[in-house]
């Protein structure tokens, strides 16, 4: 029998996702429309990152596209070969949330997915339509607060991603919760689950340290509805990270692997990366100095303008993360340093594999 049948499909507002895999947002620039096409074509969900995506595709195209624009063509193409694709728009890149939602929306994506903050306005900004709204959550009491705000906005969710410590990019835990025991991802699975069910039953999608085909099937028998995976992902030919990211993945080992918190992300959580990542090294010896010069992480000051990171000033406790990442999709490198994030699986990475060797592999069909 072919293992495939063995996994259901995952069905979100309606739609099949014939393979019940999710490939993670990736920012910046590492999960592109290459990446999230390949999958969705292999019959997965392929989601591009929104982060710095206006940089990206104006480098890409020669021609200048603003936030709205940038998302919504690389939304369509992601969808030009059939399958199911969307996007991943992060809470933390606050000035261009609503304008990256909106040309999602306008384009068509399967599905928005939420995170790195709680997505609570994400329903008002715009009538969804088809487009599932998915927000990342890693606790029950997190999904509680979202269920809560939008049954205001006469919205719940059409799923739900729940990611645990293990995962790369950013945490949605405290730097002295990530290892707590309470916080595996089996143990956050059940209560989330449960608050699912009674929130309007959506699927439980599970994130954070998924690897092989067994994993897969260990969290599906434990009541997950589909699984989202971002490092296996990052270290495939069609993810947009430069060569040098992909070699560093696969050259990692567990102790390569640590979480950066001063210096750490300017967005305030514990944040995943290689620890040789150049820019890393020069944070721990406050190399570079402060300077902002893309503000994708920019808060808002007491006046209502997006003034505030904390890595504006400080190059103690902060990295600069938009040219870190920037750096390490290709973009810049003869003037920034690259910041590799993975998540901790990074260090059993031994080899880039298309994508379709990978489905392969995680469906059971063969590696
Ligand atoms: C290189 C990289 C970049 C990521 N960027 C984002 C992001 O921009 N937004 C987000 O919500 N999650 C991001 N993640 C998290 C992934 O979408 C995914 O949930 C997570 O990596 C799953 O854990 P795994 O890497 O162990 O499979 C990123 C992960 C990696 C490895
Ligand atoms: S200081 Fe760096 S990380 Fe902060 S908004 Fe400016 S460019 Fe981005």
């Amino acid at each position: 029998m072919s293992s495939i049948s063995a996994l259901r499909p995952l069905v979100i507002k309606g739609k099949k996702i014939k393979v019940p895999i999710i490939q993670g947002g990736m920012g910046v620039g590492v999960s592109l429309h290459p990446l999230a096409r390949a999958v969705a074509r292999e019959g997965g969900l392929g989601i591009v990152s929104s982060a710095c995506l206006d940089r990206l595709v104006s480098r890409r195209t020669g021609k200048k596209k603003n936030v709205y624009e940038a998302a919504y063509e690389e939304v369509s193409l992601a969808k030009t070969e059939g399958g199911f694709a969307g996007i991943n728009i992060m809470m933390a890149l606050v000035r261009d949330y609503s304008d990256s939602v909106k040309g999602a929306l306008d384009a068509g994506a399967d599905a928005i997915i939420s995170g790195a903050g709680l997505p609570l306005s994400l329903p008002a900004i715009q009538p969804p339509k088809d487009t599932a709204l998915i927000p990342i959550v890693s606790s029950a009491r997190a999904l509680d607060i979202i269920c809560k705000k939008w049954e205001k906005l006469g919205y719940r969710p059409d799923a739900v991603v729940l990611e645990g410590p293990l995962a790369g990019g950013h945490l949605g835990f405290r730097i002295d919760q990530v290892d707590l025991e309470s916080n595996r991802l089996e143990n956050l699975l059940p209560p989330v689950k449960d608050r699912a069910v009674k929130c309007g039953d959506f699927p439980v999608i599970v994130a954070g340290g998924i690897y092989t085909h067994e994993d897969i099937l260990r969290f599906l028998g434990m009541g997950a509805d589909g699984v989202q995976m971002g490092t296996r992902f990052l270290a495939t030919e069609e993810s947009s990270a430069s060569e040098t990211y992909k070699q560093a993945v696969v050259h990692a080992t567990e102790e390569d692997i640590l979480v950066a918190h001063r210096p750490g992300s300017p967005c305030g959580l514990p944040f995943r990366v290689i620890k040789q990542s150049p820019m890393y090294v020069s944070a721990l010896q406050q190399k570079r100095p402060p300077k902002c010069d893309k503000g994708y992480v920019l808060m808002k000051d007491a006046d209502g303008n997006f003034t505030v990171c904390p890595a504006k000033e400080n190059n103690k406790d902060y990295f600069c993360i938009c040219n870190g990442l920037l750096s390490s999709a290709g973009y810049n490198t003869d003037k920034e340093e690259a910041l590799y994030t993975v998540g901790t699986n990074a260090a059993r990475v031994d080899k880039i594999l298309s994508v379709k060797r990978l489905m392969n592999e995680l469906t059971g069909i063969g590696g």
